[in-house]
């Protein structure tokens, strides 16, 4: 069976609350799915999913640091996430505040990895984003996410 993580930062909690989110909707597509916070996994952890949806805060535009760092870290198993599905997801202070600059970046990251990104034809494009805590509105993005890339895992993997 497909698997999914879902991997976040979070200082204040706003993220987090969005990464819960994602795993219920990922769940509801009766895949195997493990939330974990970015200090507790390291990246060699990542090539056992065939999924990895991450979140983080914007910070200064761009994703926290210990996000960076994860990705530069797993240049140690560069070639090993080839083929695996990817999303991503933001919250921010302000409207305009650079999070699709930080869902972009991490995107960017997973394709640089060969991986196959999900966008979204509602809502936020490249990802959802809340400004500070999601409401109801961003929570159903959230969901939609997780959902979306467990159909594309089970796609992948020829489970229905
Ligand atoms: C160091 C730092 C940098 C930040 N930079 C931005 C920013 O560039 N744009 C923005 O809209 N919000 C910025 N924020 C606000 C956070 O993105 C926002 O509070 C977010 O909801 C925090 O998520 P969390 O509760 O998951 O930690 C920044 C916050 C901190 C602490």
């Amino acid at each position: 069976m497909g698997k999914i993580i879902v991997v976040y930062y979070s200082k204040t909690g706003n993220t987090e609350k969005m990464a819960k989110e994602v795993v219920k909707g990922a769940l509801e597509e009766g895949i195997e799915v493990t939330l974990k916070m970015v200090e507790e996994i390291n990246p060699e952890d990542l090539t056992a999913y065939d999924g990895i949806i991450v979140g983080s805060p914007t910070y200064f535009g761009a994703p926290a640091w210990e996000i960076k760092k994860l990705f530069d870290d797993s240049v140690k198993y560069y070639g090993a996430l080839i083929g695996k599905i990817g999303g991503a997801f933001t919250s921010s202070a302000n409207i305009a505040g650079g999070n699709e600059t930080t869902i972009l970046s991490i995107l960017q990251m997973m394709l640089i990895h060969g991986m196959i990104v999900q966008g979204t034809t509602e809502g936020g494009h490249y990802g959802p984003v809340a400004i500070d805590s999601p409401d109801e509105g961003v929570l159903k993005e959230c969901r939609y996410l997780g959902k979306r890339v467990a159909i594309l895992v089970k796609n992948m993997k020829g489970e229905k």
